[in-house]
Order: structure tokens, then C-alpha cells, then sequence
């Protein structure tokens, strides 16, 4: 937590019960050297008494616009002005709406309005209010205004019904401000990086779709290696539950293979490099039925499928000199020569391959095992088995090489 010594983070506190986290949350960011302080909502008090968070953070707490008894007024200017990083957890549905509308009715929306730094929010409620349109509709607004939104990854597919609503530990929200105050390689820096990532879902009707296991952890270990570096990283994901946590990283949530080749082809002529890592569906249905096909049928003899867009070979022919184009390869037989065929048929400058045969490799797991292939005729590299965050970087290794 070495990255946080020093810093000036806001912690902004509303009214729900996760509430008792936050001094969790306060303690480690002290611990770690950081000059925290609270902003709490008048009904964030109802949850926890400010003596306590005073007393950790060694400062009074701010709730009021003026202090009561000697009518000292809070900036809440200057106080966005001081801050290195302003972090609301737990945030409740009303705090997002009041953020989302610029409705500044008490110290925290009023401060959060001034801040010039990173604004973080870790929503706090039950999944009805989570997944409710308007919360929805207001998360997306804080988003767009480039709010980072925590949320604990629930690692389902199906993720919107899943443990969602509930707060992100403080340990894991401290790692990400760590994370966020990392000093960067800049190496990256001024270049645009454009990463496919996840699994892609091809549509049979309104209840039923074709897909596979890629749990999209490969892509965004990626984008974040990327945005470390320093480069701006447009990360384009088919439908995931993994999260990003630098400010560099725009994510564009996509569907279908047609979705992602779309947004592919409009983001790829401005970028420098672009690295392929979706596992996108080979084939989609023919026809989408827009009503649930019926049980009715004692079999059903076939579902019609027609090849998807090779978005990566697509690129490949329109790729100019100054541009890298990387691929993978997820193989469980004959690794080496598939690997190399896939180079050269979709005209990649280098491709990563990871072998399901190998343990530890491959969809869903937290590591992987690679070799990377050059199309100009170096020597392959061949690593051992790493987490995807190690992984990530030596594949940046290899393209800063290149
Ligand atoms: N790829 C892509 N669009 C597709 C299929 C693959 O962009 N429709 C990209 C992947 O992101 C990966 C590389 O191409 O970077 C190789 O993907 P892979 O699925 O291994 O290759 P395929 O061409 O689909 O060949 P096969 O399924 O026969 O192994």
C-alpha cells in the first residue's frame, strides 16, 4: 500500500449500513500514510458516530456546511481542490441520484461537484434498488461523468444477478486507490491501445444465446498493464463481470461479434496497437426468433448457423505500417503450428498462444501459461505459469520490443 503515504483522499460516507465498513476502510488508508478526511451525510451519522471516525482519522469530520457552534464555514471549494482522490463508500441509491443530478443539498454531493481529482463510488443497497432502472440510469450517468463505479465481482456470467449491491470490501477498495497512485512506466504514454476482450453472445431468441467460458480476465489484466504505461486504452468487452480501475481505461460493453467488430473498426484507425483477446464466437444463429421458441416439438432438429466476422483478420487487412496488430491463440492440440498459421492468415505481428492442455491455463483462472510468435521471424518466448496480471506484462514486454 507504499503508493498511498501522503495522499489526500476525501471519504465520503451516506447513510446505509455498510456504513460500519467505512472506518474498516478509513483505518487501512490511515495505516497506510494516507491524510484521509470525512465527509459524512447527515444520515450517514445514523449509522456511525463521527467521534469514531474522527478519533482514526485525526481530523473533525464534516457533515454540516457551517460548524454549528463557532459558524466556521467548510469549503467545500478548497476541499476539492486538496483532494488527491475523493472515495464515497458506501454510496446509497439517493447519494447516486443526488450525484447524478448535481442535486447539492448536503457537504458530500456539494464537495463531490468541487473535487477536481479520481471520484470513486462503492454503491451500498439491496439488488431491487441495484438493478432498479433509475439506479441503473444513474450509475451510468456517474460513469460518463468519469466516476470509477466499485463493484465486487461476483465471477457469474450472469452477473447483474448476483451478489450485486453489496459493498466492495475496504481491503480490495485500498487496493485499488494503491493502485490508481501506482507510479507509471510510462512507456505507453501518448499511445492508444484498443483490447477485445470476454466472451461474445450470439442471440437464438429473447431467453437463449450461444457463448462460451471466457471469463474476460486475460483483457482487462490487460488493459490495466496498458493503462499503466500510460496509454489511453478503449477495452472492448463482450458481455463479463470483471471491472476496471484505471481512469485510462474506456470501456465499451458489447454483445454479439457484430457488435464488437463495429466498435473494433471505428476505434482501430486512431490506435498504435491493438490486441485481440475476445474469444469470439465462431458461428451466431441464422435467424433470431424475437419470440421464446416453444417446447413443442419433440426434437429439434437443427439451429441454422452462419460464420461470424473474423474481427482480427478484418483488421489485419486494413492494418497500416506503424500499426501492431497481436492475436491469440487458445489451442488444445498442435499449439506451434496453429499458432503460427493464425499469424500469418490474419496478418498479426505477433501472436499469444495458451494451451488448454496446460494446467493452470486458459478461461477462467486467475493465471496462465503463454508462448508468444513473431511474424518476423524472431525466436518464440516461452513462459512459465504466472498470475494474468504478470502475464499482462510480459506480453507488453514483448510489444515494447517489438
Ligand atoms: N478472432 C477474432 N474474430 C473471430 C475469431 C477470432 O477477432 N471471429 C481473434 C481472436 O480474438 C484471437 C484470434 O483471432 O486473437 C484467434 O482466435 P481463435 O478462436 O483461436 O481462432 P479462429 O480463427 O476462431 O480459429 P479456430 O476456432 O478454428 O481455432
Amino acid at each position: 500500500m507504499q503508493n498511498l503515504k501522503g495522499k489526500h483522499i476525501i471519504l465520503g460516507i451516506s447513510g446505509g449500513i455498510a456504513a460500519y465498513k467505512s472506518v474498516v476502510l478509513l483505518r487501512l488508508l490511515v495505516k497506510a500514510g494516507a491524510d484521509v478526511q470525512v465527509v459524512i451525510t447527515p444520515n450517514g451519522k445514523q449509522f456511525i458516530t463521527p467521534v469514531t471516525l474522527s478519533s482514526l482519522s485525526g481530523k473533525p469530520v464534516i457533515s454540516e456546511f457551517f460548524t454549528a457552534n463557532t459558524g466556521e464555514w467548510h469549503s467545500h471549494v478548497d476541499l476539492g481542490l486538496w483532494a488527491d482522490a475523493m472515495v464515497i463508500a458506501p454510496a446509497t441509491a439517493s447519494t447516486i441520484a443526488k450525484m447524478a443530478n448535481g442535486v447539492a443539498d448536503n457537504m458530500l454531493v456539494t464537495t463531490y461537484l468541487s473535487a477536481r481529482s479520481q471520484v470513486f463510488v462503492a454503491p451500498a443497497m439491496d439488488l431491487d434498488m441495484m438493478s432498479h432502472p433509475s439506479t441503473e440510469r444513474n450509475l451510468a450517468t456517474l460513469r460518463n461523468d468519469g466516476v470509477i463505479v466499485i463493484e465486487p465481482e461476483t465471477g457469474e456470467l450472469a452477473s447483474h444477478l448476483v451478489g450485486r449491491g453489496r459493498m466492495e470490501e475496504p481491503e480490495k477498495i485500498a487496493e485499488l486507490l494503491n493502485a490508481f497512485f501506482a507510479p507509471k512506466n510510462q512507456a505507453l504514454c501518448g499511445k492508444h491501445v484498443m483490447i477485445t476482450a470476454g466472451p461474445t453472445v450470439e442471440r437464438i431468441d429473447p431467453v437463449r444465446y450461444i457463448s462460451n467460458f471466457s471469463s474476460g480476465k486475460m483483457g482487462f489484466a490487460l488493459a490495466e498493464e496498458a493503462a499503466s504505461r500510460g496509454a489511453d486504452v478503449t477495452l472492448i468487452c463482450g458481455p463479463c463481470a470483471c471491472t476496471t480501475s484505471n481512469p485510462m481505461i474506456k470501456r465499451i460493453d458489447v454483445e454479439s461479434a457484430r457488435e464488437m467488430l463495429e466498435a473494433a473498426d471505428k476505434a482501430f484507425d486512431s490506435c498504435d496497437v491493438a490486441i485481440m483477446a475476445a474469444a469470439v464466437a465462431d458461428y451466431a444463429p441464422a435467424e433470431f426468433h424475437d419470440r421464446k421458441i416453444k417446447r413443442e416439438h419433440e426434437d429439434v432438429d437443427s439451429i441454422r448457423l452462419v460464420k461470424n466476422p473474423d474481427i482480427a483478420a478484418s483488421l489485419g487487412k486494413k492494418k497500416r505500417d506503424d500499426q501492431i496488430l497481436v492475436g491469440f491463440a487458445l489451442e488444445t492440440d498442435n499449439g506451434a503450428a496453429n499458432a503460427e498459421e493464425k499469424l500469418t492468415r490474419k496478418n498479426l505481428d505477433m501472436i499469444v498462444l495458451n494451451s488448454l492442455a496446460d494446467a493452470g491455463a486458459g478461461f477462467g483462472t486467475d493465471t496462465n501459461k503463454i508462448s508468444v510468435y513473431y511474424a518476423d521471424g524472431r525466436p518464440s518466448n516461452n513462459y512459465t505459469l504466472k498470475s494474468k496480471t504478470a502475464v499482462a506484462a510480459d506480453i507488453f514486454d514483448c510489444i515494447e520490443n517489438l
